[in-house]
């Protein structure tokens, strides 16, 4: 059984494939953290607390006899605001006293198979209740009626745990959540180095390590959304840590909206660890009687690297997080019509693309952004979503029955969330829009955000939505999101409710996107932010692929693909191929066969010898579909440390077969470059496809590939292919 509770000593022992992660229930309730690591098989593990007992100037609740012990030198489970501990705190409530003194500790516990889903939000979900076991910790806090229920889910075959958060007010008064973090972690060292994924538009998710130092270091989004500067997942790694080597706890928020991830080191050289909703502009009134739920918090745990870390979430992502049927069919081959004609397109234009895609072997044309009102350039139109039939003559019908008559498939670009203000959406709804009263409103891109909190307004869109795509073949749609929140608040919500803005947000925006989901279950919905604005667990429960960010040169791509890949899978990656001149159109390919790959380039311009390259591009993406995305990733060359060369390489689950590229981003130092590879079996042989040799698994990852002279100059790439012989 994954979870356990000990009668005797008090101890809960939560137990997955690879890692303990183990607490006890201790003197005046309060619930004491003892460990987080390596599977290990001792329930008797009192011993293992770890604090410091110079209580000076530590003030401690009286009820507690061992007078060593201060909330503050404790590890603590879940711990409240103002009662001692000092630290960063997961919650704070403040009651209808007007303090938000907050201290929680245990009532009860109950243990079951399964998973509970969490009203209005995304999370992880089984295939089988036999995949993982829930503990669910009631706490309380006296004084408030405040019950805080922590929800523990353990996977029996997977080194995951997930973690959220209810709270209910059992009071007869409303108290405000001032905060709420979906977990908190105490670790008895500070001996780590913290990984995240800092970036901006065009530079996403760009991996950073450092080490832990005294204090504070956080990433968060105040924007309303995760947006491109951070990305809600952070990893706390061992010292000697490495791809193949070391202890690495990966944490991964499924929220969209504003986030923290706080990590303190106390003076005592200890480590706590909160994610969850950030608490800057977020208030919650909670009336008596009702919930507030969490979202979910992911934790992976790996002693085999920080490699081995990314591959647990991409098994768990993509076997427990996306849904429906483009989980497991293939994606279809896609060109997109944005950097290939932006605005200036008409149903001509686009039958011209879609007629040479299809000679090439592309399956899909997307039309993106332009499509709708009078929209010819960003400044007009979001929110009128009927076609214009000035650019397509004779409508969206005509148009998908040419492009379907070509035998190519037809997908579409939207921007639900947003309103131009020249719109006629905002003619006759003024108000439907996010903004304070007496001040003005901040444009971006031209546009304001629609207030996703009111059903009318979500109401309205979705029918606009259904009326296109219920009526024409549409099989693809391109969801995209352009700019941050700013002045954020409701016409409609009360103001003692206002600060519940940016999270009702984020719910209706949940409710819109399940709607389209699940009325049109057979759409393939890829997510988008300005590139990838919004790249997050939760988003991809709806959207199973996102467009991973507006930069398509292949060089600056592979920091952004290589920091997406820490917690991602693959197939969840936005890549196409364009006409970036930067590189040959071979190492474009054999960057965007990364991810779900595709063009979005004029196809009519092409030579013929770029045609000749791009259906073998083609070529390729169908023999190694199967390898990429059901092989486990390993990474070879991080480019964020090299400042030549980025290499990576996919093994099939049965390690029969091997794909390893090579991308040369600046002319090295030498032309050596003996590679050796990874996650082989050692005993088996494997034949390089190019010239035929035989070497065994251990010559590979031992002495290595001699890959001397391949992909010397700038911008070149190699691609090769180990089967078994
Ligand atoms: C931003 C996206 O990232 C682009 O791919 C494109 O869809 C534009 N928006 C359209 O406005």
């Amino acid at each position: 059984m994954p979870i356990s509770y000990n009668e005797k000593n008090k101890i809960f022992k939560l137990d997955t494939s690879d890692s303990s992660y183990i607490f006890e229930i201790y003197e005046a309730n309060f619930l004491v953290h003892l460990y987080y690591g390596a599977k290990i098989p001792d329930d008797n593990v009192s011993n293992m607390k770890f604090r410091d007992n110079l209580p000076a100037f530590n003030p401690s609740d009286p009820d507690v006899m061992d007078i060593t012990f201060t909330a503050d030198l404790s590890p603590l489970e879940y711990s409240g605001e103002g009662a001692g501990d000092y630290r960063v705190s997961p919650l704070a409530i403040k009651n209808s006293d007007g303090n938000d003194v907050t201290d929680v500790r245990y009532v009860s516990h109950k243990i079951y198979d399964g998973k509970p889903e969490i009203p209005g939000l995304p999370s992880l979900y089984l295939n089988d209740i036999s995949e993982a076991q829930t503990l669910e910790i009631k706490t309380e806090d006296k004084t408030t009626g405040a019950v805080v229920t922590l929800i523990y889910t353990v996977f029996s075959n997977q080194p995951v745990i997930t973690r959220s958060v209810i709270i209910e007010n059992t009071s007869d008064k409303p108290f405000e959540i001032e905060r709420v973090f979906s977990t908190c972690v105490d670790y008895p060292t500070s001996e780590y180095k913290m990984l995240d994924l800092y970036g901006r538009w065009l530079k996403e998710r760009t991996l950073q390590t450092h080490k832990l130092i005294h204090g504070i270091q956080s990433v968060s989004s105040k924007r309303g959304v995760n947006g491109h500067c951070h990305n809600p997942f952070a990893a706390l790694v061992s010292l000697d840590a490495n791809e193949e080597y070391g202890e690495a706890y990966g944490y991964n928020l499924v929220y969209s909206g504003n986030y923290s991830i706080d990590v303190e080191v106390d003076s005592w050289g200890t480590t706590r660890f909160i994610m969850g909703i950030n608490p800057e502009g977020f208030g919650w009134k909670l009336d008596p009687g009702e919930k507030f739920y969490s979202p979910e918090a992911v934790m992976v745990y790996s002693n085999k690297g920080i490699g081995e870390m990314s591959r647990a979430f991409h098994r768990l992502y993509r076997k427990n997080l996306i849904c429906g049927e483009w989980r497991d069919k293939k994606r279809p081959l896609l060109i997109n019509s944005w950097e290939a004609a932006y605005f200036d397109f008409d149903d001509d234009k686009l039958v011209s693309f879609a007629s040479e895609a299809k000679k090439l072997g592309i399956e899909m044309l997307v039309m993106d952004d332009g499509w709708f009102g009078k929209r010819d350039d960003d400044t007009s139109s979001l929110g009128d979503w009927y076609v214009n039939e000035n650019k397509l003559k004779g409508g969206l019908g005509s148009l998908i029955e040419r492009i379907n008559a070509l035998g190519m498939k037809f997908g579409i670009w939207y921007e639900p969330e947003m309103i131009s203000p020249d719109s006629d959406l905002f003619r006759a709804h003024p108000d439907w829009y996010l903004h304070v009263p007496n001040r003005k409103s901040s444009l971006g891109r031209h546009q304001y955000i629609l207030d996703m909190s009111r059903k009318d307004v979500r109401d309205n869109i979705f029918d606009q939505m259904y009326s296109v795509l219920s009526k024409y073949n549409i099989e693809y749609l391109k969801w995209d999101f352009n700019r941050n929140l700013t002045e954020a608040g409701s016409a409609l919500l009360p103001k003692e409710n206002q600060k519940e803005i940016f999270h009702r947000f984020i719910l209706g925006t949940y409710e819109l996107l399940g709607r389209i989901r699940d009325t049109f279950p057979k759409l393939l919905i890829e997510g988008c932010s300005g590139g990838g604005g919004r790249f997050d667990p939760a988003m991809l429960s709806f959207t199973p692929q996102i467009w991973c960010s507006d930069e398509t040169d292949p060089i600056e791509r592979l920091t952004i693909q290589f920091g997406t890949s820490l917690c991602y899978p693959d197939l969840t990656m936005g890549a196409h191929v364009s006409a970036c001149d930067r590189t040959g159109l071979e190492t474009r390919a054999n960057v965007a066969l990364w991810g779900t790959f595709g063009y979005e380039l004029d196809p009519n311009k092409l030579t013929d010898e770029d045609r000749k390259e791009v259906k073998r591009e083609i070529a390729c993406f169908n023999k190694y579909y199967d390898l990429i995305h059901g092989g486990d990733l390993y990474r070879l060359i991080n480019p964020t440390d090299n400042l030549f060369r980025c290499a990576w390489e996919f093994v099939s689950p049965d390690k029969k077969e091997a794909l390893v590229t090579v991308v040369t981003m600046r002319r090295p130092e030498s032309r050596v470059l003996i590679l050796k590879l990874k996650g082989l079996d050692p005993e088996k042989y494997y034949i390089d496809e190019d010239s035929g040799e035989k070497y065994s698994g251990a010559l590979l990852m031992n002495a290595g590939i001699n890959l001397t002279e391949t992909a010397f100059r700038d911008g070149e790439s190699v691609l090769k292919h180990f089967i078994e012989a």
